[in-house]
């Protein structure tokens, strides 16, 4: 039978909070949330990084206090993004994650999920995600791929529960899956960022991770390797592709201007579907309230109930610390 088409009292739905909370569909807990973890090898001390509103640079040892702090708010999934002392062009030195992995899982153990993010835009002098020609031209997918691979297998050797692969070269996913089954690490996940657009909305953590693209190159920007804002089906095959290659989770970012591309994966596929908010997303709320024209809390909460709409089953967002103590405030 059809559902009814249309009422002639919604307003009895909205009366109080007792009926909206009765009413309401959506149940957001912290549970689902992967908080972002700076881990900077210049700095000595935590640091306040400019662009993002209180987040923070983590030093190998601070990075421990930060995460013995979450967990005590509930946190326990991270998403860590090293930003090494030196850049280079090919022949990377991973040993600073490599580190702070293995401090963090020796420290924590199974009490902490830690997914490593799988990038060489922080290592490389001119900023892009993979290996350029000589000619600094382009970017080299295959060379990429490999060193790539042999990142994601140190960081997985180091303990790292997840590998997230966020460089966007072809094959990666499965080159990746091979090297890590090849050395029996067939238990360590892959989060792949398949639906990585091409974005304004990054700016915030470029300045984090000292990463921004096109210094001494003619490659000014990433719109050769990230999706197009205008071109869906590419996003939705990269997604589907990616799971073929062997991805247990695919995430779609930014978020919120691409709601539309969450929900059509969601339909496509069963594996479980992540939406990043990005920085530039994040930090756009936090001017927003700091300027008194909405309220933090429950700009994030509202944000976090439409990615819940559109599918998602894991949230990635610079606010997740705050999320426990969030959610149990809410008022429906
Ligand atoms: C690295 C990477 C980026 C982000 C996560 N991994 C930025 C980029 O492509 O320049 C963005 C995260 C954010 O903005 O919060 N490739």
């Amino acid at each position: 039978m059809d559902k009814k088409t249309y009422y002639n009292n919604q307003r009895r739905l909205r009366a109080s909070s007792h009926i909206r909370e009765l009413a309401g569909e959506v149940i957001l807990s912290h549970k689902d949330l992967i908080q972002p973890l700076f881990v900077d090898e210049i700095i000595r001390e935590r640091t306040v990084i400019p662009s993002l509103n209180e987040v923070y640079s983590d030093t190998i040892d601070t990075v421990l206090e930060q995460i013995e702090d979450d967990l005590s708010n509930g946190i326990s999934k991270f998403l860590v993004f090293p930003v090494p002392s030196k850049k280079g062009d090919k022949d990377f030195d991973f040993s600073f994650v490599v580190s702070v992995i293995k401090k963090i899982k020796e420290q924590f153990g199974n009490s902490v999920w830690i997914a490593a993010d799988a990038c060489l835009c922080a290592y490389t002098t001119h900023g892009h995600c993979g290996v350029l020609d000589a000619a600094g031209s382009k970017i080299l997918n295959g060379e990429s791929v490999e060193v790539l691979s042999s990142y994601a297998l140190q960081m997985a050797q180091a303990g790292a529960d997840c590998i997230a692969p966020s460089d966007m070269m072809d094959g990666r996913i499965g080159a990746i899956r091979n090297i890590l089954n090849e050395h029996g690490l067939d238990e360590v996940s892959i989060m792949s960022y398949s639906a990585k657009f091409s974005s304004q909305f990054y700016g915030p953590f470029r300045d984090a991770c000292r990463s921004s693209p096109g210094k001494g190159c003619t490659v000014s920007d990433r719109r050769s390797y990230q999706i197009s804002a205008f071109n869906p089906a590419d996003a939705i095959a990269s997604a589907l592709r990616d799971i073929e290659e062997g991805a247990d989770i695919v995430m779609v970012k930014p978020a919120l201007p691409y709601l539309d591309i969450i929900q059509q994966i969601k339909e496509k596929v069963y594996c479980p579907v992540a939406a990043y908010h990005v920085s530039g997303e994040y930090q756009g709320l936090e001017l927003l309230a700091k300027a008194g024209l909405l309220e933090r809390e429950k700009a994030h909460l509202e944000v976090w109930a439409s990615l819940k709409r559109g599918g998602v089953s894991i949230i990635i967002t610079y606010a997740a610390r705050h999320a426990r103590n969030w959610i149990g405030k809410i008022i429906y």
